[in-house]
C-alpha cells in the first residue's frame, strides 16, 4: 500500500476528493498525514477523515530553508512513499525536493507548460487563450517545470471570471490526480522513468 503526504495551502478541494477516493478499500494508496504552510481550511477535512495533520506556518521561519527544514522534520515521522502537493501555494526548498525526489508531484490548473505560476488560472484568462487545462506533474527545482504525468484541455467559456474557469478545471484535476496517485501506487506510472 502506498503511502501519501497531501500538503495545502487553502480550501483542500483537491485534498478531499483524493481522501474520498482512497478510503475505499479497492485504492492501492492511504493518505497517512496532511500538511499545510498556514492554518488551512483545508485541514479541516483531514480532521473529518481521522486522518492526522500539521501545520507548519511559513511566516514563523526566518528563510525558506529553515521553514523546510522543519516541514521536512514533520514529513520524516510518516516516512511517505509519495509526497502530493495539493495546493500549496510554496515553492520547496531544493534540498527538500531533493531528499525525496521523484516522489513528489504536483497539481496545477493549467496545460503546462503553459501558465505555470501562482496564477495558472488568472494567466490564462488574462491571455485571452480559448482553452487552458489542469495538469499533474513531478516537482523539481523550478516552477511546475517537472515532467508531466497527466494533462487534459478545459475550455475557456465565454464570460469567464477566474472563479468559474477555476471551478471548472478543479474536477478535472481531481481526476487526474487521483488517476496519478492509483498509477503511481500499482506500479503503471513509474516515477522514476518518468522523471
Ligand atoms: C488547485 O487548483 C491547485 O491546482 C492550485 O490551487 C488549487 C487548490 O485548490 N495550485 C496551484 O495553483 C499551484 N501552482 P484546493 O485547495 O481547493 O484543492
Amino acid at each position: 500500500m502506498l503511502t501519501v503526504a497531501v500538503l495545502i495551502s487553502g480550501a483542500g478541494s483537491n485534498l478531499r476528493a483524493l481522501l474520498e477516493a482512497a478510503r475505499h478499500p479497492d485504492f492501492p494508496a492511504r493518505i497517512v498525514v496532511v500538511g499545510a504552510d498556514r492554518d488551512a481550511d483545508g485541514l479541516a477535512h483531514a480532521e473529518e477523515f481521522g486522518i492526522p495533520s500539521f501545520s507548519v506556518p511559513f511566516r514563523a521561519f526566518a528563510t525558506r530553508d529553515e521553514w523546510g527544514e522543519e516541514l521536512g522534520r514533520q514529513l520524516e515521522v510518516w516516512s511517505p512513499d509519495l509526497i502530493v502537493l495539493s495546493g500549496l501555494m510554496r515553492l520547496l526548498p531544493a534540498s527538500l525536493v531533493a531528499r525525496y525526489s521523484p516522489h513528489i508531484i504536483n497539481t496545477h490548473p493549467a496545460y503546462l507548460p503553459e501558465f505555470p505560476g501562482a496564477h495558472g488560472v488568472r494567466d490564462a484568462l488574462a491571455s485571452g487563450v480559448t482553452e487552458t487545462g489542469a495538469s499533474v506533474i513531478v516537482v523539481d527545482d523550478g516552477v511546475d517545470s517537472g515532467p508531466i504525468l497527466a494533462q487534459e484541455r478545459v475550455p475557456v467559456h465565454p464570460g469567464d471570471t477566474e472563479h468559474r474557469l477555476h471551478e471548472r478545471i478543479k474536477p478535472v484535476e481531481r481526476r487526474l490526480l487521483i488517476d496519478v496517485v492509483r498509477g503511481i501506487a500499482t506500479g503503471d506510472i513509474d516515477l522514476k522513468t518518468a522523471s
